[in-house]
C-alpha cells in the first residue's frame, strides 16, 4: 500500500484555536438570556474534536449529545445519501438545541439533519459549523455560526477525514493526490 502524502496545512493549530474561541464568544452572547440548559449536539464523526474544544469555550449550562450521520463513503464528493448511524439519547422536545457540524459543503447533510430534528419540536434549533464551502452549496441552508469560509478544496484533520485517514491531525490541511491514500478503492 502506498503511504499518503502529508496534507498541506491550510489552517494551523493556533488559528483553529482563535476561530473556536471567537465562535464560543458569539454563541455565548447569543444564548446569554437562554432560560434553560442548552443541548449541544455534535455530528459524528467529523465534529468530535471541534465539539470538544467548542463546549470548553461555552460558559453556559449545557448538555451534550451526539448524532451519527454518514454521507461520503470513501469518496470526496457528497453522495446525497444521508444515513443515520446513531440517534440522540436526549429528548429534545421543547429544548434549545445547537447542532455542531465540522463542515458544510453542499448543505445536503445539514438540511437533512435539520429536518429530522425539527420534527422532534425543539424550542429552538441553530447550527454552528467550523468550516463552510459557500461555492459548493446545492441546497439553501441556514448556518447560524460559521468559523471560516474556505474555497472548494477537500480538507482533512481536526476531526475531518478522507476514508477515515487524518482525523487525528491537530491542524486542517488539504490533500491533492487522493490516489495514493490508504482506503482508496
Ligand atoms: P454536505 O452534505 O455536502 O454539506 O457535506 C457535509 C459532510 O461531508 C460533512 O459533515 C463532512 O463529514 C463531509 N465533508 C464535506 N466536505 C469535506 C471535506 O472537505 N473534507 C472532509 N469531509 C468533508
Amino acid at each position: 500500500m502506498n503511504m499518503p502524502d502529508m496534507p498541506t496545512c491550510l489552517i494551523a493549530e493556533d488559528d483553529i484555536r482563535i476561530i473556536v474561541r471567537r465562535l464560543g464568544a458569539e454563541i455565548g452572547a447569543s444564548y446569554r438570556d437562554c432560560p434553560q440548559q442548552l443541548v449541544v449536539v455534535g455530528l459524528l464523526k467529523g465534529a468530535f474534536i471541534f465539539m470538544a474544544d467548542l463546549v470548553r469555550q461555552l460558559e453556559l449550562p449545557l448538555a451534550v449529545d451526539f448524532l451519527g450521520v454518514s454521507s461520503y463513503g470513501d469518496g470526496t464528493t457528497s453522495s446525497g445519501d444521508i444515513r443515520l448511524t446513531m440517534d440522540l439519547a436526549t429528548d429534545i422536545a421543547g429544548r434549545d438545541v445547537l447542532l455542531v457540524e465540522d463542515i458544510v459543503d453542499t448543505g445536503i447533510t445539514i438540511a437533512a439533519v435539520r429536518r429530522l430534528l425539527e420534527c422532534r419540536r425543539p424550542r429552538s434549533l441553530r447550527v454552528c459549523a467550523l468550516l463552510s464551502k459557500p461555492d459548493c452549496r446545492r441546497v439553501d441552508v441556514q448556518v447560524d455560526f460559521i468559523g471560516k469560509e474556505i474555497d472548494d478544496v477537500f480538507v482533512v484533520g481536526y476531526g475531518l477525514d478522507y476514508a477515515e485517514n487524518f482525523r487525528h491531525l491537530p491542524f486542517i490541511g488539504t490533500i491533492f493526490n487522493t490516489n495514493k491514500l490508504p482506503g482508496k478503492v
